[in-house]
């Protein structure tokens, strides 16, 4: 029976599996915390609606209509909704970074979890920050919780060309470099309701939240504006209800299991970079341990079969046809490449279960397991005298970066070469067509880029070569300590922590060094003899990053883990499963 079936008899009177938390606030003659009558009828959960959709939240905005439906779904279902806003993140427009106020939105969202009674919480997700910020809370908190995405938006076209938004503006900006279109042309674009259409951060982490189990089968993909959106999120309001009655939290759902489920979807997906990031970080809140070894682990074999922008061609609309997650599931147990279908989901029912048979009808956009796009697919971890930990899609190697770089026949795997090093975008931007030094072969250095020194970690390291080289259809490797839009289709190697702003490598890195990668060894080196090394780092001394411009990036900086750590606050990993370990 689908959720609205078996929900059709709610009422208030059913017992649920443990007494209500939020009854602890009410009608207490010692501590009269809220006395308002038809909150308290015995036995009626009450439900937050964590609200991330707003006017400075556009990619979210649908969400202030989706939630009446979430409303009606909870009252349905005998709760009673408490909707309440969340701090906006909007990845488009904060500045310096959406990413600084992930950690804001968690923390702010940890305290009204806790604080106020609320027996179980629908997290409106969408924009990418805004899906791991809310699974994080609800992790620290660990009172009942389903994610409800806001949805991708419709098919943008040019002519009658698919563009995918954010994509578009990576080819548009090469086009601009290498002269092609105008400025007034580039700053011509579509948009509609709903987060970006492409597989970027946005559709990845709603994709994650789906294959963690945190949201309904089949609903990450629908598109903001189609029906179904609506009915999705009137079923997903009669769940909620359910889940509280049943305490099943976020614990129960999120084990390392899950997490494993995750990663190889990501892989299936060819999920944004971003990805290891944010969902390394929810793990570390509900204590399961998850890094960026696992990542490669468990994906890196796995193979691209979504040909969905920008690993691929189509964009969601297709791809929600083409059957969602689910198909892509469905095609990974058929062949024995889920690691743990029997995980539990916010369904009530196991992701094999959920998902078993569902297999794609269009072959175009959900290409079959033994014919992929990309054979392996995953992340590959890199370590070495560069960084400790930096990732790699390998899935977006195009082919001409693969004749240039990775075709030497006694090292195929492996480049090395001359690095030109840039503190950050501003300074890229300035100097990027001013650098005569930077040539075929020149590695691209971004650094100062990381959580501490571009407060929140910079989308920066897909940097594009100078115009010269674009015309000559020359590619050059990115290195960097900042992260990169999902919706970039470049090879960077990113995330590297330490960040240089820490003592990373990269921060002593001066133009002309050589640097070498070798995939088949998973090692990123700078070629410098360890005494050389530590000649450097004497006299270069430790990386200089900007000012504080706000009190919360002063505070934000000093308690950030790095990239492959989740750019976690670093003391708020402790508070575990609020709900039941603080006797509220
Ligand atoms: Fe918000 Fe892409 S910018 S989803
Ligand atoms: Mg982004």
């Amino acid at each position: 029976t689908s959720p609205a079936e078996s929900n059709s008899n709610a009422s208030e009177g059913i017992e649920p599996a443990v007494p209500l938390r939020s009854k602890k606030w009410f009608n207490d003659p010692h501590d009269l915390g809220l006395t308002v009558p038809e909150l308290s009828p015995i036995n009626k959960p009450i439900i937050g609606i964590a609200q991330t959709g707003s006017d400075l939240a556009p990619c979210n905005r649908y969400h202030v209509e989706l939630a009446k439906r979430v409303r009606d779904g909870i009252i349905a279902a005998g709760g009673t909704p408490l909707e309440f806003p969340c701090h906006p993140i909007q990845e488009t427009g904060k500045r310096p970074t959406a990413s600084l106020d992930r950690n804001l939105s968690y923390l702010s969202l940890v305290e009204v979890l806790f604080g106020y009674p609320l027996d179980g919480v629908v997290l409106l997700t969408g924009c990418d920050k805004t899906t791991p910020a809310l699974l994080m809370a609800a992790a620290t908190v660990n009172i009942p919780a389903i994610a409800m995405n806001v949805g991708p938006m419709l098919n943008g076209y040019s002519g009658r060309k698919l563009i995918g938004s954010g994509g578009v503006v990576w080819e548009s900006r090469a086009q601009l470099a290498a002269g092609e279109i105008t400025e007034a042309e580039f700053l011509h674009n579509v948009a509609f309701a709903g987060h970006c259409n492409t597989i970027g951060t946005a559709s990845t982490m709603n994709a994650m939240a789906e294959a963690l189990g945190m949201a309904l089968p089949g609903s990450a993909s629908i598109p903001a504006v189609y029906r179904e959106r609506g009915a999705c999120a009137y079923a997903t309001g009669l769940r909620i209800v359910q889940l509280v009655r049943e305490d099943v939290k976020p614990s129960d759902i999120m084990t390392k299991q899950a997490f494993e489920n995750a990663i190889a979807c990501c892989a299936a997906i060819g999920g944004s970079t971003n990805a290891p990031i944010h969902l390394n970080a929810i793990a570390k809140h509900v204590g399961v341990e998850l890094d960026c070894d696992d990542w490669e682990r468990v994906g890196y074999k796995l193979p691209l079969i979504l040909n969905v922008q920008p690993a691929g061609q189509w964009l969601c609309e297709e791809y929600h046809r083409a059957g969602g997650l689910p198909a892509i599931v469905a095609e990974l147990l058929e062949h024995k490449a889920l690691p743990h279908p029997d995980a539990l989901t916010v369904s009530g029912k196991s992701i094999g279960d959920n998902c078993l048979g569902d297999l794609s009808q269009d072959r175009r956009v959900i290409v079959p397991f033994d014919d992929p796009l990309v054979a392996e697919a995953g992340f590959l971890h890199l370590k070495g005298s560069l960084f400790n930990s930096g990732i790699m899609k390998t899935s977006v190697i195009s082919k001409a970066f693969r004749e240039q770089y990775l075709s030497n026949p006694n090292d195929p795997m492996a480049f090395e070469g001359p690095v030109a090093v840039f503190d950050g975008p501003e300074d890229y931007h300035h100097r990027i067509e001013k650098s005569p030094h930077i040539g075929p072969g020149t590695i691209l250095i971004m650094r100062g880029a990381g959580p501490v020194g571009y407060p929140g970690a910079a989308e920066v390291v897909n940097m594009i070569p100078p115009g010269e080289l674009i015309k000559k259809g020359i590619e050059l490797p990115c290195i960097g300590d900042g992260r990169q839009s999902g919706t970039s289709g470049s090879p960077s190697i990113l995330n590297a922590s330490p960040e240089a702003a820490t003592g990373g490598m990269l921060g002593y890195l001066k133009d002309g060094d050589k640097v070498r990668i070798d995939l088949l060894k998973r090692t990123a080196d700078v070629l410098l003899s360890a005494e050389e090394i530590e000649e450097r780092k004497r006299e270069v001394g430790l990386y200089q990053f900007p000012k504080s411009q706000t009190p919360w990036q002063e505070i934000y900086r000093g308690s950030v883990s790095e990239l492959s750590e989740g750019m976690v606050i670093k003391s708020a990993v402790k508070y575990q499963r609020l709900a039941q370990t603080q006797g509220i």
